[in-house]
């Protein structure tokens, strides 16, 4: 089965980025055909300046390898690397009707929050149908915010195969309702737009300012406290084994536990459990060669997939005129 999925290059990547999407990606391409890319050109919809857009993206790739994704085991590349997407994009957007993006909830939520309504914003899902369609993805992991994202991707997909002939796969979207939302440290989903991460690649200092910063409530140290209504034990369960997760669980119940003590175990855990691919992304950032030449082998192969669809694309809309 031919899996899909892309993620942002924005800022660092945190802890639930990792275990929402990232480590099920680096699962799935020891079982499925993986495609997996850095989304740069739907970055720019949140008008990062050039150069951190580039660092960015830089970043995101040498940490998403060094977690764990193989370029020999999967597809993997920078989605601005096949600018054919972009091509798709437009011949896209004349079958999309205004309403389907008028609809979209993640569109006007940005707007409402207070960020400039511009085309490229309004057009986000027109390119992540493209980035979509373009590889022929039969499923697609996202999260439950892009669930809508996913139903015009297949609305559009549906449409061009109506009016032009079988061009395109109409993809399912694989929406895990199991996976528990990460919080974050207030408690609300984890996200950069809120400003509540752990993130995975920064310092030693500045992960334990985040993790000493999650919110708890008030019970005094003596008292028994409920894991369960915890989203510090939430936190640090995503560190424990089932045993440790029902030993901790005991002495949160128990009382004479206090939240600080669990803070510093977790920072411990967290500092540790990604040490190794701290270093890993730090070698591939500095050997700049390696890290451009895992990308154009990506795009290459990327590449290669896109061609077939998007010359098909240009023969069935008439944008290929010569005979
Ligand atoms: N919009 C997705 C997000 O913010 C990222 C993305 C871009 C994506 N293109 C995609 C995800 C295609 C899946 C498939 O999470």
């Amino acid at each position: 089965m031919r899996v899909l999925s892309g993620i942002q290059p924005s800022g660092s990547f945190h802890i639930g980025n990792y275990f929402a999407m990232m480590k099920k990606m680096i699962e799935y391409q020891e079982s499925q055909e993986l495609f997996a890319f850095i989304a740069n050109l739907h970055a720019m919809t949140s008008l990062p300046k050039g150069d951190v857009l580039r660092t960015n993206t830089r970043e995101a790739a040498a940490g998403f390898l060094s977690l764990g994704l193989d370029p020999d085991k999967s597809v993997f590349w920078v989605q601005s690397d096949v600018l054919e997407v972009t091509e798709l994009t437009w011949a896209l957007s004349n079958l999309t009707p205004m309403g389907l993006l008028e609809r979209c909830h993640s569109y006007k939520d940005k707007v409402a929050k207070g960020i400039g309504a511009n085309h490229g914003l309004f057009a986000y899902p027109v390119l992540m149908a493209a980035d979509i369609l373009l590889y022929q993805s039969e499923r697609v992991p996202v999260g439950k915010d892009q669930k809508q994202h996913l139903e015009v991707a297949r609305d559009i997909a549906i449409k061009f195969n109506n009016d032009f002939g079988e061009t395109f796969v109409v993809p399912e979207a694989e929406i895990d309702e199991d996976v528990a939302i990460i919080p974050g440290t207030d408690g609300q989903k984890m996200s950069k737009s809120y400003g509540n991460t752990i993130d995975i690649f920064c310092s030693k200092k500045q992960l334990k300012k985040q993790v000493m910063g999650i919110v708890t409530d008030s019970t005094p140290v003596e008292a028994p406290k409920d894991p369960d209504k915890c989203n510090l034990f939430a936190v640090a369960a995503l560190f424990l084994s089932e045993d440790e997760k029902k030993d901790l669980a005991e002495r949160y119940r128990a009382g004479g536990l206090g939240y600080g003590e669990v803070k510093k175990d977790l920072l411990e855990r967290v500092w540790n459990f990604f040490a190794p691919y701290r270093e890993e992304r730090d070698a591939l950032l500095e050997d700049e060669d390696r890290l451009n030449g895992i990308l154009k082998k990506g795009a290459d192969k990327a590449r290669e997939v896109a061609l077939k669809t998007i010359n098909d694309v240009r023969k069935r809309t008439g944008i290929q005129y010569w005979v």
